[in-house]
């Protein structure tokens, strides 16, 4: 391996949403965060030199990309995914929830009917419901411990609800799961048949376990080419989350151009120049870094299904085939939301993602982050172990 993914980095002082906001956010100073979706890692070094070289110019006035950005953006997407975008297509936000945020506004009204399959990102119903439509739930259905979706209620609800938009999470956040083409194309060409649009956050299509592999959804079909928008960013996959860039993806003129009137209308500028910076040199020179990366994330994801077989066995891991984010099972313990909480907060002084944020269905599960050091992720199974045998005491 050329990159050192055990290294401990110190991040706490540094303003970081994940490690200096426990006070503010009513956590325990002392709780190891493994929550919000953003790694513990450096980004490669290609994309630090980037950024230092831009910075020392110092000056940073109005920035634009030109040719040499799309070129990046196209050699990532065509050689990890398989998939030729055109240059017409890409559209620079500043980041994937904007993205969403944009979609719902330009191609609904008020009081239309927004679908999402929970338990998934919660932002997606925050969006939703500050936009003032209605959020239609299409539950995903776990069987022992196993996510799929409902196809029959997915249909229904539409019908029933009059969807006009339908929010796809793949690979979905917290489940996990990477989407199969077959299971796209049950969604897809319903969708199709009842004219509803897709957007299909794929924020997390570059991390993919062995044995899986991810779809781009408008690859499918070239009618779900022209009835979605697919929303990318380099920002999971090589830690730029800070920088704020995303590209979303409008083959459709008439849905890109209502798109791009949403933005304007919401006084959209010109794109901050380090995200631009950043995601060009990731994606002409991160393919590497990530490939080890995802190795060491299997590592840490066979680690934990060890531990949790071999000393605790109350807590089931879902098995994610995709995201580093894994979604822990705590069902078996019997425990009420509020006990949970504190079995997991104060007890272990760990600091997940709550289950029930994510909404029905979440409730009993946490998610946590593993995008982080190994030697981070056994100190928090310790934790657990020590809580779980603590609470017989
Ligand atoms: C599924 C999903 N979509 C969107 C985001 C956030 O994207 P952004 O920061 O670009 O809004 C996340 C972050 O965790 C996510 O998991």
């Amino acid at each position: 391996m050329k990159y050192n993914f055990d290294e401990i980095i110190e991040r706490k002082s540094t303003n970081s949403v994940k490690y200096d906001l426990a006070e503010e956010l009513g956590k325990p100073a002392d709780a190891l965060p493994m929550w919000v979706a953003d790694m513990d890692f450096q980004t490669p070094s290609e994309v630090i030199d980037a950024l230092i070289n831009i910075s020392r110019h110092g000056i940073f006035g109005y920035y634009q990309s030109k040719e040499d950005y799309f070129e990046a953006v196209h050699h990532w997407f065509n050689t990890r995914h398989g998939w030729d975008v055109k240059k017409e297509w890409l559209i620079k936000t500043p980041g994937v929830i904007f993205a969403l945020a944009m979609a719902i506004k330009a191609y609904t009204n008020e009081n239309d009917a927004v679908m999402i399959q929970q338990p998934v990102y919660h932002p997606f119903a925050e969006t939703i419901k500050v936009n003032n439509r209605r959020l239609v739930n299409n539950p995903l259905v776990n069987k022992d411990g196993k996510y799929r979706m409902d196809i029959e209620d997915f249909e229904r609800k539409i019908i029933e609800n009059g969807v006009k938009l339908f929010v796809l999470c793949s690979p979905h956040n917290p489940v996990g799961r990477v989407w199969t083409e077959e299971e796209l194309i049950e969604v897809g060409d319903i969708c199709l048949k009842h004219g509803v649009i897709v957007v299909s956050d794929e924020i997390h299509a570059d991390f993919i376990y062995d044995g899986h592999k991810h779809t781009i959804f408008a690859k499918v079909k070239p009618e779900y080419l022209d009835n979605s928008i697919i929303c990318t960013a380099p920002s999971k996959t090589f830690n730029l989350a800070g920088l704020q860039i995303s590209n979303t993806f409008i083959a459709n003129k008439k849905l890109r151009d209502k798109f791009i009137l949403e933005m304007k209308r919401a006084g959209t500028g010109t794109p901050n120049t380090m995200g631009i910076v950043a995601c060009q040199a990731a994606y002409l020179y991160g393919a590497q870094w990530l490939d080890e990366l995802i190795k060491y994330l299997t590592g840490n994801l066979n680690f934990i299904r060890e531990f949790l077989k071999e000393r605790l066995p109350q807590i089931k891991l879902v098995e994610p085939q995709g995201t580093y984010l894994v979604w822990l099972d705590f069902r078996d313990l019997n425990l009420n939301g509020e006990e949970l909480e504190d079995l997991v907060l104060n007890r272990a002084k760990l600091w997940l993602n709550s289950g029930s944020i994510f909404g029905p269905g979440g409730e009993g599960f946490q998610r946590m982050n593993i995008a982080c050091p190994r030697s981070i992720v056994e100190e928090a199974l310790l934790r657990l172990e020590r809580a779980v045998k603590s609470l017989n005491n």
